[in-house]
């Protein structure tokens, strides 16, 4: 039974394109599927209304992952509802979600100091069972994706969040002692591996790294900040499972995207919209695979500019594994109706050729 639902999600477009071979029609998800622009979530959310509890509880997760396939039966992932702040919040620090974002100040270095690694995983219990709970609500042949943020963005909102600046906080703190920041940065990168192990473990098929904020990383501290937690983390992964696909969103990375060719163990790089997906296709080599980049107002807007792009982009990428995806998350204000004729675009395409 088991192997058989391997095989099943294996042969998944999604699967097969990670593992490198391009298929057509390209599989598609979107990022942010599972959030606020659908009107099931919003109802949703008022029944529970606290972001936590959305969460925290294994039933409710699994409920709100499985939303955006009731409205969009051929999306080709699903993404697991959670957030990339569940790990502060699992290693102690106070975090608070309503209109805006409320980070409780703490020693960051003495509470990394103190982790724990079973009082972890004991708080991110019901977040991982969730993952089980959408893994047996989906259907067997669709791959399921679990994600985490990557070390500076976290740092970003756990040092940041409550500065009218959160970049500039991030900064002078990380630049006020480089070497504590680099501590810092190893030992993040060690336990967001452990948290996507645990993914893993308890249902994911796939995993992705949103470094939302790699764009805020100046040029000289790239390597230190970006590059090698990135490296941590995917080695650490890779030592625990050697075929689990990995996805990197280096958002707004600031350096040479060449940089992606030698980065050991990634699977694939998710393109921002401010990418040149054109120069992209050309300097990433082809086993690396490549996901997203479409404008998220494009997918706002609609119409017929929004096909151009989708024809435009999916031209590009003829001859590579590519997964059709958004440079960024979904824009609140999106018709659902604008999602289903993209997803209809970018699976008619090979039609039309
Ligand atoms: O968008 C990205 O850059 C992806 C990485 C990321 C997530 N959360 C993943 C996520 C980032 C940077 C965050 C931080 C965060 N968490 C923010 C953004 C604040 C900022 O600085 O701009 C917010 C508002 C939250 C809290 C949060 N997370 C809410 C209120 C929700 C519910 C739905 C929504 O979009 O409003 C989430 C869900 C969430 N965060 C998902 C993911 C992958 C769930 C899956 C999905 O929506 O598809």
């Amino acid at each position: 039974m088991f192997y058989k639902k391997i095989m099943l999600i294996n042969q998944s477009p999604f699967l097969q394109t990670l593992s490198g071979t391009p298929q057509s029609p390209v599989p598609v998800w979107f990022l942010r599927q599972a959030g606020r622009y659908l009107p099931i979530y919003q109802k949703f959310s008022q029944l529970i209304p606290n972001f936590w509890d959305r969460c925290f509880s294994p039933d409710i997760s699994s409920e709100i992952s499985t939303f955006p396939l009731q409205e969009f039966p051929l999306l080709d992932a699903v993404i697991f509802f959670s957030d990339i702040l569940v790990i502060p919040k699992a290693l102690g620090q106070k975090i608070e979600i309503s209109e805006g974002i409320h980070v409780e100040s703490v020693n960051i270095p003495e509470m990394l100091e103190n982790f724990d690694l079973n009082l972890f995983h004991k708080n991110l219990f019901p977040v991982y069972q969730g993952l089980t709970f959408t893994r047996l609500k989906i259907p067997e042949d669709l791959p399921l994706i679990g994600f985490t943020g990557g070390p500076w963005t976290l740092l970003t909102y756990m040092i940041g969040a409550n500065h009218p600046d959160r970049f500039q906080a991030t900064l002078k703190y990380a630049q006020e002692d480089t070497e504590r920041f680099r501590i810092i940065l190893t030992q993040m990168a060690n336990i967001i591996a452990h948290h996507l192990i645990n993914q893993i473990s308890m249902g994911a098929n796939v995993v992705q790294i949103f470094e939302s904020w790699a764009g805020a990383v100046p040029q000289r501290f790239i390597e230190e900040w970006l590059l090698n937690p990135w490296q941590q983390i995917i080695h650490a992964v890779r030592e625990a499972y050697t075929e689990i696909p990995i996805i990197l969103f280096p958002r707004s990375y600031p350096g040479n995207m060449k940089v992606f060719n030698d980065l050991e163990g990634v699977t694939a790089i998710h393109l921002s919209e401010d990418m040149d997906l054109q120069a992209c296709a050309k300097q990433l080599k082809k086993e690396l695979v490549l996901q997203g980049g479409l404008h998220p107002s494009l997918l706002k807007q609609g119409g017929e500019f929004l096909k151009m792009e989708i024809k435009k982009i999916l031209k590009i990428m003829e001859g590579r594994p590519y997964v059709f995806n958004l440079g960024h998350g979904v824009l609140p204000e999106t018709p659902v109706s604008h999602v289903h004729k993209c997803i209809e675009w970018v699976k008619n395409y090979k039609n039309e050729h």
